[in-house]
């Protein structure tokens, strides 16, 4: 083994990481494409988001932070806003949601889409117009909905024939009207490149529409003089780079849009395709941009009218991940640094974090990858291959799988994470009794906290174990 002066294990080791990650020629540099458009090496070597330097935002508000670039958040939803001009655009709420974004989404001229009470009353708080919202979830309560309905939510996504049993007597009982979508499943599971059509419609979401059951919700709906329906909803997956996947399911739910409408005799008015749009998360990750997607989508549903001889219904679609993802990045503390021998003379650079699984779930879950740059500084180090792994209690707590690092990163160095906008802290947790880190908003120079960081005191407030928990 050849010594190396990054590492003994630097350059001619057998394991260098999967086939995909090229070594970077300047581990210093940013791929453009997984950062938002604003973030950028500064003379010192640290980044900036914003025109914000995030060791300046660090040493005011400590770390980790989720860093939310505003003027990238703003132009990727107005691209999408743009790109869709004929469709109603829904902001998937479940992506990331707080007041700010909920009044940045309504000035961008965008609906929102929410799942649950919860982001119900957060949308509600910032002012969001309730008649512009789409309510989701397949296992709606009696309270959420009777919230929906007395709110005036523009549409809810009828998911089962309770949830319409409910909307009935909730109608009735406010005296009041919903307009409703019915969510189908059109048998088609679409993850990246690959989408899978099935003729089993094996999951908890929609009405089957092979089963008769979405037919016969929809008559149930048209029996039902409170409840407008408004037309049928798909969603078919998250994390898509190829539209064949909707263009199965367009020609699904068509079918049983032309059916309504030849036995019926009803023409429904809209028609909802779902979110699900792909983001690049590492180099190899090539994402479609609004405006092609909107023509690919476009040009499907169009050709799968005209086949079936109905009109183009109005169409909207919901995405979350592909606004909200690249604009945040997550900022985190090195605090160990560990070389781990592989098989063959290869070595693994361990770098722990004062974050983890805690803040971002999604590579424990999902096998996700990620990448990242040392954020404080320049480094003439030769890159070594490293692992980011975080600070709770199990193996699996790993942030980026894979990623060249400098060989000289060691504690106190800032390590900042990109694509980390989209179900990152709208599903971080407090395990470990992990506080959630703080979203600063960065623009023009200025970083203002729109969520902040949790306190002892916010888990504490809880716990109300006799006497609060105080031994007496
Ligand atoms: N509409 C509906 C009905 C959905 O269920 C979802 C996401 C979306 C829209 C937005 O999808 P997006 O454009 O963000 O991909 N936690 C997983 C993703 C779960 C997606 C759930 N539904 C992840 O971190 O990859």
């Amino acid at each position: 083994m050849r010594a190396h002066e990054a590492g003994a294990l630097h350059a001619d080791i057998n394991h260098r990481g999967p086939s995909w990650l090229p070594e970077p020629r300047d581990v210093n540099a940013l791929v453009p494409l997984l950062w938002s458009t604003s973030a950028r090496k500064n003379l010192d070597g640290a980044l900036e988001v914003g025109g914000v330097d995030l060791r300046d935002v660090v040493a005011e508000h400590g770390s980790p932070a989720y860093i939310l670039d505003e003027a990238d958040f703003r132009t990727r939803a107005a691209a999408f806003r743009d790109a869709f001009a004929d469709y109603a655009v829904f902001y998937a709420g479940k992506a990331f949601l707080c007041t700010t974004v909920a009044r940045w989404i309504a000035e961008e001229g965008l609906s929102l889409d929410v799942c649950s009470a919860g982001e119900l009353a957060v949308a509600l708080r910032a002012g969001f117009d309730p008649s512009r919202m789409g309510y989701h979830g397949n296992n709606k309560t009696v309270d959420e909905l009777r919230r929906a309905v007395q709110a005036g939510v523009g549409r809810i996504i009828v998911d089962s024939f309770h949830e319409i049993d409910r909307l009935v007597a909730l109608t009735s009982e406010a005296g009041r009207e919903a307009g409703v979508m019915v969510r189908v499943t059109a048998g088609v599971e679409a993850h990246t490149h690959e989408y899978i059509a099935t003729a089993h419609e094996d999951q908890k979401f929609g009405f089957s529409i092979t089963s008769g059951d979405a037919f016969e919700a929809v008559r149930r709906i048209l029996d039902t003089p409170r409840l407008q329906l408004l037309g049928l909803h798909s969603h078919i997956g998250s994390q898509i780079f190829d539209t064949s996947g909707f263009e199965v399911a367009a020609r699904r739910v068509l079918t049983l849009h032309a059916r309504v409408s030849r036995e019926l005799g009803v023409d429904m008015e809209e028609m909802d395709l779902g979110g699900g749009f792909g983001i690049a998360y590492t180099s190899q990750d090539d994402p479609a941009d609004p405006a092609q997607l909107a023509q690919e989508i476009t040009t499907i549903v169009e050709h799968e009218c005209r086949a079936f001889g109905v009109a183009v219904p109005a169409l909207s679609i919901e995405p979350g991940r592909a606004i909200v993802g690249p604009s945040v990045c997550t900022i985190y503390e090195v605090g160990t640094v560990k070389e781990v021998a592989l098989d063959a003379g290869a070595a693994r650079t361990y770098v722990s974090v004062d974050g983890g699984m805690s803040d971002n779930i999604r590579t424990a879950l999902y096998d996700a990858d990620y990448s990242c740059t040392l954020a404080s500084r320049r480094s003439t180090a030769a890159p070594v291959l490293g692992r980011v792994v975080g600070k709770h209690c199990e193996a699996g707590d790993i942030l980026v799988k894979d990623e060249f690092v400098p060989g000289d990163i060691a504690p106190g160095d800032l390590l900042a994470i990109p694509g980390t906008g989209a179900y990152c802290r709208s599903m971080a947790s407090n395990y470990n009794h992990a506080l959630r880190p703080p979203v600063i908003a960065v623009r023009e120079g200025a970083a203002t906290v729109v969520l902040r960081r949790e306190t002892e005191d916010d888990l504490l407030r809880t716990d109300v174990g006799p006497h609060g928990g105080v031994r007496r």
